[in-house]
């Protein structure tokens, strides 16, 4: 088997898996401040891990739950087995499962399966993005006032990167259309990647959260950068994402004036 089909069954079994225990009775314990995690979110990584293992003995695996690898591995599998967490221990139907594979820190395939409506979005590097199997393309809107911007804040009270995102949202959201907070950074993501929207900045922490929807924009056409508008690798912090260059340019400008704005 290859190494997109076995990240396509490990998504979605493990999709299937938490879809199921959804809205039902679970233990749900706290990581950290603001950072819950259920059951379904343990059991599903180690249904994503096992799956790939019995297929790829020799790879690593880096996922939120525990499973840890070197960054720069030859074959890094990146793994968030429910991103939007805490949409999913509230019983809001936004999460998902995202896998990435990565080869010395760069990402070379992805997959976001979202259980609830049943969307499998995939890509490999220089081979396309697709949604259920049909190819994807990023939107093609020019003009940021039609635009949907999504937001993904730093949980709340960790403290990383000094909250970015806020100062980024009071300088963006008048310039859009309408901006969206959906609680699952790796659905951001994939929802630009088919054009549901057009520009974002995940003020993220972690690979898991990004790396396959990175891939997914990129190859659907759309552009990804780190705060710097540097590549965005397994080392990543957050990203920008857009349809196209005008609109990555605004946000990155907004990046600017927020640094300029702390320095002063
Ligand atoms: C979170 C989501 C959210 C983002 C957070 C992430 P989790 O992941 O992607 O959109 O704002 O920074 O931690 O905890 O639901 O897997
Ligand atoms: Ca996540
Ligand atoms: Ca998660």
């Amino acid at each position: 088997m290859d190494e997109i089909t076995i990240a396509i069954q490990a998504a979605q079994e493990a999709g299937a898996l938490a879809l199921r225990r959804f809205r039902q009775p679970q233990e749900i314990r706290h990581k950290g401040p603001a950072d819950p995690v259920t059951q379904a979110d343990q059991e599903a990584e180690e249904l994503i891990v096992h799956t790939i293992q019995r297929v790829f003995p020799y790879h690593e695996f880096l996922g939120e739950e525990g499973h840890e690898a070197p960054a720069d591995a030859e074959h890094l599998w990146v793994i968030d087995p429910i991103d939007g967490t805490r949409n999913y221990a509230h019983g809001v139907p936004f999460f998902c499962t995202s896998i990435a594979l990565a080869r010395y820190g760069q990402p070379v395939l992805g997959v976001i399966y979202d259980p609830t409506l049943k969307e499998t979005f995939h890509a490999e590097a220089g081979k396309g993005a697709f949604l259920n199997g049909q190819p994807i393309h990023v939107s093609r809107k020019t003009e940021l006032e039609d635009a949907i911007l999504s937001l993904s804040l730093v949980p709340a009270r960790q403290v990383v990167n000094a909250h970015v995102a806020l100062p980024m949202l009071v300088r963006l959201q008048p310039l859009v259309e309408s901006v969206r907070i959906m609680g699952s950074a790796a659905l951001h993501l994939a929802y630009t990647a088919c054009g549901r929207f057009d520009v974002g900045f995940q003020d993220t922490v972690h690979a898991w959260d990004v790396l396959a929807g990175v891939l997914l924009v990129q190859e659907a056409g759309g552009i990804v950068t780190d705060l710097m508008g540097q590549p965005v690798s397994t080392s990543a912090h957050d990203c920008i994402v857009a349809n196209n260059v005008s609109f990555h340019d605004a946000v990155l400008r907004a990046a600017r004036e927020v640094a300029a704005g702390r320095k002063s």
